[in-house]
C-alpha cells in the first residue's frame, strides 16, 4: 500500500481519473482519508467481473469494437492474475478498488482502457460490486449453515433418549430428551437459512446500466449484462439502484439473528460445561486453559461467539445509521456500508464455522444429565395430568400434587423416593401404576408424544423429517 507521504509526491496521481476541473492536488491526508482501496479491495474479483459483463455488453450493442472488448479482457484478466500473485501495487491515491483496476488497465492496454467506463458510473459499478460479493458471501455461508445444521441432527441422533432436565425461568420445569433440545437449535437454524435465501434475492438484482444517478445515453443492453452476471433481474429505477443498501441492510440483520442465536446456544453451553451442571463436555481442542488457575478448562468458544453477536448487531445498527438521513441518490456516505457488512460477514462465517467443528464433537454426560432430571420435581405435571385422568379437575389435581412437592422438599426426596402410602395420603387416586405411568423420567417423556413433543420416537421422525426438510431447503436455494 503506497503510503500518504508517497502520495502527496505524486500529485497528478488523481488527474487521469477525474482531475481535469481541478487546479491543485487534494491534500495528502485528505486522499487517505476518503479512500476505500483498504478495505474495497477485497471484491477485485467482482470488480473485475463485472467490468469484464460491462465491455462485453458494450461490444455487443456496437458502443465498443470487438476488438476493444478483447484487449479489456486480455487486460483485466492479466490484472486478476497479478492481484492474485500478490504483486499488484495498490495506490490509495487511486482511491478505490475501481480507479486502482481502470488506471492499471490503461496503463496496459492504452487509450481502450479508457472506453471500459463508458456508460458505467463508479456508482452503479460499487453498488453492483457488492451485490456480486455479498451474492457469493451468502452462498458461502449457507454451505457452513448446512454442515452445522448437520452436525446438530447427527448429535440429536444419538441422543434422542438421553433424559435432562428442560427448564423455565432457568428452574427445572419437566424432562426432555436432550434430542429435542438440539431440535429446538436446528430450528432456529432452519429460519436462518430461510432468512438468507430470501435475502439473496433481493441482493440479486443488478444496478449497473444506472450509471451516476439518471441512467446513461448509449444504448445497453442491461439485460444482456445481467445474464451474463447471473442476476436475476435488472433494477426498475437508477436513482434508488445507486442509493439501495437495503440489501446489505437485510443480510446484517439475518446475520445478527444468525449470532443471536448462535449466542443462546453458547449460553446454554456455558452453564452446561460448568462445575455445577457438568451436562457436556467440550473436547479440549475447543477449549482453553487459565494461566494461573490449573484446574481451569475455559469454554472459550461459546463465550467468544457470545460475545461476537454485540458486534454483529452494531454493524446493523452502523447500517441503519449511515442510511437514514441521505437523500436520493448516491451520496459518499455510501462507501462506509463496506466495513460494517464485511465484518458481519466475517464474524457471522467464523462463527458458524467455529460452531460447525464444535457442536458434533459436544459429549454428553448422560448419567448426569437423567440425575438432575430426577431432581427439582420434573415430573410433578406428570403426576397432576395421572390425577385427571383419574377424573380429578386439573386445578385441584395441581393443588394435590403441590402439597407432594412440599412433602419432597422437606424430606429432601423427589416424587418418585416418596412410597405409596405417602402419595395416597394426598389423594386415594394414587395407586401403584403411578410410579410406571407418572413418575419416571421415561413415561413422562414417552407422554408426549405428538408433532413437536419431546417424546423420543417424535425426536425420531422430527429428524428424519428434518433431512427432507434440509435437502429441499438446499436444492431451491
Ligand atoms: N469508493 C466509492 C464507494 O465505495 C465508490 C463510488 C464513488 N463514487 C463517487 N462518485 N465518488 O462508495
Amino acid at each position: 500500500m503506497t503510503t500518504s507521504s508517497q502520495s502527496s509526491n505524486n500529485p497528478q496521481a488523481t488527474s487521469g481519473m477525474w482531475g481535469g476541473r481541478f487546479s491543485e492536488a487534494t491534500d495528502a491526508f485528505v486522499a487517505e482519508f476518503t479512500a476505500s482501496v483498504q478495505f474495497d479491495q477485497r471484491f477485485y474479483k467482482q470488480d473485475i467481473v463485472g467490468s469484464i459483463a460491462h465491455a462485453t455488453m458494450l461490444a455487443k450493442v456496437g458502443v465498443l469494437t470487438e476488438a476493444e472488448r478483447n484487449d479489456i479482457v486480455q487486460g483485466l484478466t492479466e490484472i486478476q492474475t497479478q492481484i492474485e500473485a500478490g504483486s499488484f501495487e495498490w495506490r490509495i491515491d487511486l482511491e478505490d478498488v475501481h480507479m486502482n483496476i481502470e488506471s492499471r488497465l490503461t496503463d496496459r492496454i492504452g487509450i481502450t482502457g479508457k472506453k471500459l467506463h463508458t456508460g458505467r458510473s463508479r456508482n452503479d459499478q460499487v453498488a453492483t460490486d457488492i451485490r456480486l460479493y455479498l451474492r457469493d458471501e451468502i452462498d458461502a455461508i449457507l454451505v457452513v449453515l448446512q454442515r452445522l445444521q448437520n452436525g446438530i441432527l447427527a448429535l440429536a441422533a444419538k441422543n434422542t433418549n438421553t433424559i435432562m432436565p428442560g427448564f423455565t425461568h432457568l428452574q427445572t420445569a419437566q424432562p426432555v430428551t436432550f434430542g429435542h433440545h438440539l431440535l429446538a437449535w436446528f430450528e432456529m437454524l432452519v429460519r436462518d437459512t430461510e432468512r438468507l435465501q430470501d435475502c439473496r434475492k433481493r441482493v440479486n438484482r443488478m444496478p449497473l446500466g444506472s450509471a451516476a444517478l439518471a441512467g446513461t445515453t448509449y444504448p445497453i443492453d442491461r439485460a444482456y449484462t445481467a445474464e451474463l452476471l447471473g442476476f436475476e433481474a435488472v433494477s426498475e429505477n437508477s436513482l434508488d439502484a445507486v442509493s439501495d443498501r437495503d440489501f446489505a441492510i437485510e443480510f446484517n440483520a439475518a446475520a445478527a439473528l444468525i449470532m443471536m442465536h448462535l449466542s443462546r446456544m453458547s449460553e446454554e453451553l456455558i452453564l452446561w460445561t460448568s462445575a455445577q451442571f457438568k451436562f457436556v463436555q467440550i473436547p479440549d481442542r475447543f477449549c482453553t486453559g487459565s494461566s494461573i488457575m490449573p484446574q481451569k478448562k475455559n469454554p472459550d468458544v461459546p463465550e467468544l461467539v457470545r460475545g461476537k453477536s454485540g458486534r454483529v448487531f452494531g454493524d446493523l445498527m452502523s447500517l441503519l445509521t449511515l442510511m437514514k438521513g441521505q437523500p436520493l441518490a448516491y451520496n459518499k456516505d455510501n462507501q462506509e456500508d463496506k466495513e460494517p457488512l464485511f465484518d458481519a460477514i466475517d464474524t457471522v462465517r467464523g462463527s458458524l464455522m467455529a460452531f460447525a467443528d464444535m457442536i458434533p464433537a459436544l459429549v454428553p454426560n448422560i448419567e448426569i444429565m437423567r440425575e438432575a432430571a430426577l431432581r427439582g420435581f420434573s415430573t410433578a405435571t406428570d403426576l397432576a395430568d395421572y390425577l385427571v385422568k383419574k377424573g380429578i379437575a386439573f386445578r385441584d389435581a395441581h393443588e394435590i400434587v403441590g402439597k407432594a412437592v412440599a412433602l419432597g422438599v422437606a424430606e429432601s426426596k423427589d416424587l418418585s423416593e416418596l412410597t405409596l402410602e405417602q402419595l395416597q395420603q394426598f389423594s386415594n387416586l394414587i395407586s401403584a401404576d403411578v410410579f410406571e405411568q407418572a413418575l419416571t423420567l421415561e413415561a413422562s417423556v414417552n407422554a408426549r408424544n405428538h408433532i413437536g413433543g419431546t417424546a423420543p420416537a417424535q425426536v425420531t421422525a422430527a429428524i428424519a423429517r428434518a433431512h427432507t426438510r434440509l435437502a429441499a431447503l438446499y436444492n431451491q436455494g
